[in-house]
């Protein structure tokens, strides 16, 4: 997010805007929390994790008297345009403000899930993934060093894109996900069929949103059902934080130059997304209601490899 956001103020600064930033997401919306920024205030930040604004998740703008205050909160402060950095609730938040005010607002895709429809990637997806497979790749040390079968909870709480890379990128032995049905038979055949060809270390991905219900479950059904004794880790917020990705980087910093470009050029109600390596827009309608597929030729991948 950092990235963006100094690609969002360093642009609409050079195209002469006066640019304010806003704590704490939504919530800084309504209080008007505001601070005036300047390409200074943004440097030293594109290696850093996290948001230098702060972000929160804000219940009180799913009111229509909380977007008030932040109309409100606006008007005060003379502000024209907004760039909102963020997943799914973003936009749908940027969609309900724009049905009540004039404030024109252009989205950036920022969400490690990457569960946006109209951008290929999102911002700090990137990161997230080549952390969980370090990750992995540690763990699998101790997994074949003492034989053992790992079931390894990464996060999504929708959508299984980081399970589904790091399990191929990990060479996992089953992926877990919440768009397909998990099937723990068939993984038990499989475990069975490589115990016999002498396979003695297994690393199965489940993405948290799965139907199973997470690692430990899978883990508890496998030793009910089959009597598989497996060890668990919910690798959790790490995937959140740590200096973002060359990849992460040089996207936020496009995507946040081309929000502030398009809310120069007069647009609003969409987001900036990449498609094949090409800035496109997607009006937040789509983005929201738009469910992302994961990649046939990835899941195929992922059942044949191992
Ligand atoms: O929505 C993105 C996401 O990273 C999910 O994958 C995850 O479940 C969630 O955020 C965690 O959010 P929080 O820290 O608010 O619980």
């Amino acid at each position: 997010m950092n990235a963006c956001i100094r690609a969002v103020v360093r642009t609409a600064c050079g195209l002469g805007m006066t640019v304010i930033g806003v704590r704490r997401g939504y919530t800084g919306l309504c209080n008007g929390e505001f601070i005036p920024m300047d390409g200074r205030s943004v440097s030293n930040i594109i290696q850093q994790g996290g948001s230098i604004l702060v972000s929160s998740r804000c219940a009180e703008f799913f009111s229509k008297e909380g977007r008030a205050r932040a109309i409100a909160a606006m008007k005060e402060s003379d502000i024209e345009g907004l760039v909102a950095i963020g997943g799914d609730g973003t936009f749908r938040g940027a969609l309900a403000l724009m049905a009540e005010c004039d404030v024109r607002i252009v989205g950036c895709p920022g969400t490690i899930d990457n569960d946006l429809f109209g951008t290929d990637n999102t911002i700090g997806y990137d990161t997230a993934v080549n952390t969980a497979l370090e990750a992995i790749d540690r763990i699998r040390d101790t997994a074949s060093a003492m034989e053992r079968l790992f079931i390894i909870e990464v996060m999504g709480r929708h959508a299984g894109f980081i399970a589904l890379h790091v399990a191929i990128a990990g060479g996992a032995e089953g992926v877990l996900l919440p768009e397909t049905a998990s099937d723990t038979q068939a993984f038990y055949r499989r475990f069975e069929q490589g115990l016999k060809v002498g396979k003695r270390t297994y690393i199965v991905v489940v993405a948290e949103g799965d139907e199973t219900g997470g690692a430990q479950k899978v883990a508890d059904s496998l030793k009910s059902l089959y009597g598989i004794q497996s060890w668990v880790t919910v690798l959790g917020h790490i995937q959140r934080g740590g200096s973002p990705t060359a990849n992460d980087r040089l996207l936020a910093s496009k995507l946040g130059a081309a929000a502030a470009l398009a809310l120069q050029d007069g647009r609003t109600g969409v987001m900036v997304g990449e498609s094949h390596g090409d800035v496109c827009y997607t009006p937040f309608a789509d983005t929201v209601n738009q469910r992302k597929p994961l990649d046939s030729f990835e899941l195929k991948l992922a059942d044949i490899l191992p």
